[in-house]
Order: C-alpha cells, then sequence, then structure tokens
C-alpha cells in the first residue's frame, strides 16, 4: 500500500517539476502554482490517502510527501526567476536608446532686438571712423558725477534717479556719461567713441518704463572741434537710420558737463509730426542729449581746454528699438520670452 503511494508520489512529483520548468510566462506559471501544489493538486490529494496506513508508514510517505512538496516549490521559485530575468532583458532590450543617432541639433540663436539696435547705431559711428569704447555698470561717484563737473551734494545730481550701492559711494551707472571720461583717462586726443551701454535708475517696471535701460554715449574730442561738427554729426547718423526726409529739431538744455547743451528731437514716424498717441500729441519725439564738452569736464581728466574741445552725445535706445520694430511693451525687451523673442530671428 505504502509502496504504491511512493511510486504515485514520484510520478505525480516528476510530472509538477516538468510542467512548472515548461511554463512559458509568468502567467502560466501561476497557473500551474496552483494545479500542482494548491489543494485540489494530486500530491496534495495523496495525503488524503495516507489515513489508512501504519504510524510507520504514515511518517516513511509523509516525508517523502514533504520533501516532493519543497522540491516543487523550489521548482516553481527557479522557474519564476528565470522568466523574470526574460522578461526584464525583453523590456531593457524594447527600452534600447540608440545613442548614436544624431540628436534634433542645437537650436540656433539670434540677437535680441535691443542688440539688433545697438549693433545699427554703432555701425553708423564706426563707418564715420569711431571706435567702440566701455566702462563698468557698478560705477564709482567720481566717474559718474564727480569728473561730470558734479560736486558731491550738486542739484543736478538729482536729475538721475540713481540705485546705489548699500553703504558704500558706488552705483549702478544711471547713464553712460562716465565711459567719457574713462575713454579721456585711457588715451589722448583725438578721440572719437561710441559706448553702448546698459544702464539703471530708479524707475517703476511698467508699459513705458524700464529700471533698466540702455543708451549709446558718443565722444569727440579733438583739436578746432566745433558744435557744427556736432550738427553734422547728428545729422548724419539720424539720416542713416531714420531715413534721409526725417525732420529734427534741437532744443536748448541743460546738462553739467556739456555747455552749451541741446536735445535733439525726430519727428514721430507714426505722424510726421501730426501729432498723435505715439509721439504723446508732440509730433516729436525725444531722442538724446548732447553738447560741447565742458571746460572743466576737460581739466578733470588733466586736458587743456585752451587746446582741445570735443562734443558729446547720449542716446536712448529701447524706445527707438521700441519704434524701429512696433514694440508696445518696453517690459517685452526684458522678459526674455523665447516665443516673443522668435520674431526677431534672422
Ligand atoms: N548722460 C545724459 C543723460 O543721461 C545725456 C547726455 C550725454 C547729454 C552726453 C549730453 C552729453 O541724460
Amino acid at each position: 500500500m505504502s509502496d504504491e503511494l511512493l511510486a504515485r508520489a514520484n510520478a505525480d512529483r516528476d510530472e509538477a517539476v516538468g510542467r512548472l520548468g515548461a511554463a512559458g510566462t509568468l502567467a502560466e506559471l501561476r497557473e500551474v502554482e496552483v494545479q500542482v501544489l494548491g489543494r485540489k493538486a494530486a500530491l496534495s490529494e495523496l495525503k488524503g490517502s495516507m489515513r489508512g496506513l501504519s504510524e510507520d508508514d504514515r511518517r516513511r510517505v509523509g516525508r517523502v510527501l514533504e520533501e516532493a512538496l519543497a522540491e516543487l516549490r523550489q521548482a516553481a521559485q527557479d522557474r519564476r526567476a528565470r522568466l523574470e530575468a526574460e522578461e526584464e532583458g525583453r523590456a531593457l532590450e524594447a527600452d534600447r536608446v540608440d545613442v548614436t543617432l544624431p540628436g534634433p541639433g542645437p537650436l540656433p540663436g539670434h540677437p535680441h532686438p535691443i542688440s539688433l539696435m545697438l549693433e545699427r547705431i554703432v555701425d553708423v559711428f564706426v563707418a564715420m571712423g569711431y571706435r567702440v569704447a566701455e566702462g563698468p555698470e557698478v560705477e564709482t561717484d567720481w566717474y559718474n558725477f564727480e569728473a561730470l563737473n558734479m560736486p558731491p551734494d550738486h542739484p543736478a545730481r538729482s536729475l538721475w534717479d540713481t540705485l546705489y550701492v548699500a553703504g558704500s559711494n558706488t552705483m549702478l551707472r544711471p547713464h553712460t556719461s562716465p565711459v567719457q571720461i574713462r575713454a579721456m583717462q585711457a588715451q589722448r586726443p583725438p578721440i572719437y567713441i561710441i559706448a553702448p551701454e546698459r544702464c539703471a535708475r530708479r524707475d517703476a517696471f511698467d508699459a513705458s518704463h524700464s529700471p533698466v535701460f540702455h543708451q549709446v554715449e558718443g565722444l569727440a574730442v579733438d583739436t578746432g572741434i566745433t558744435f557744427s561738427d556736432l550738427k553734422g554729426t547728428l545729422l548724419a547718423f539720424t539720416a542713416e537710420i531714420f531715413g534721409e526726409g526725417r525732420r529734427t529739431r534741437f532744443r536748448p538744455s541743460y546738462f553739467p558737463f556739456t555747455e552749451p547743451s541741446a536735445e535733439m528731437d525726430v519727428a514721430c514716424p507714426t505722424c510726421e509730426g501730426a501729432g498723435c498717441s505715439a509721439c504723446g500729441r508732440s509730433g516729436w519725439i525725444e531722442l538724446l542729449g548732447a553738447g560741447m564738452v565742458h571746460p572743466k569736464v576737460l581739466t578733470n581728466v588733466g586736458y587743456d581746454p585752451e587746446q582741445v574741445s570735443g562734443f558729446a552725445f547720449g542716446m536712448g535706445v529701447d524706445r527707438t528699438a521700441m519704434r524701429a520694430f512696433g514694440i508696445t511693451d518696453i517690459r517685452q525687451l526684458f522678459y526674455n520670452d523665447v516665443r516673443f523673442l522668435a520674431r526677431f530671428a534672422g
């Protein structure tokens, strides 16, 4: 009786091991496991047949059955590990990336509208023989005010809403005129320089104001420079940028570092001088401040005002760029939203 049971147990075990080993997928394996290890499995049912055996035989057969079941569990575990490894291998294969394929390529950049405008302006002056000069965006009181004929407490200092660096006499320069001083210190006359640079003032950030903006400074110092040279140079410049026929006007003005001083306007390109919302109904657009370099400024850098004379001008770039490119909100120039900037590609 017990020998018969043992023979069946061995046969059932061999068959079950074969089926477990043949399971092709994890799902199939789970199914086979239930069939060969579950309560209704052949080996489990053999246990029920042990009731009629003697105590010794029961123990003997029981041990063989337990060993057989342990063997099946091991076989199932081996098969599962194998199938899982195969599945992972397939997933990895499907996920494979060919790193040798060419990528989508870099997005080519292009100049910002302000850079485009600065380039245009600089090109006109470079063609006249001017050289590009530069200076620091964080400037000292001496370069920004004192050397420009504004000693401490000079009331004209309040014309520039200056942002100071806390606890120091340095500031974010509110105009490009300190570059005049640096250029004159760096060389002797004749000097013909143009300085396209970034400035900052204590200003709101709204549709028509920005605390960060751009100016182009110009300076010519030589023997016998006159106000006519200043006018002729600026008229040649406006003809290049705004077109030959565009009307301009000079108004008397005041700057501590030029004498005499003037401001130059161009006829509004939108209304041709008639007055519209673009020019605040005046028909004119303020373009720049200018004048003959003050003798005090020349002596401040060690020049002899009896020997040399010069003119200087400083123009706002951001508004000119806005007008040239049809931009109505100055903040667009500083948000760096690529959807907006893409308009200026190529
Ligand atoms: N720096 C002056 C300004 O910011 C402009 C200017 C430059 C005027 C040079 C005269 C000469 O308003």
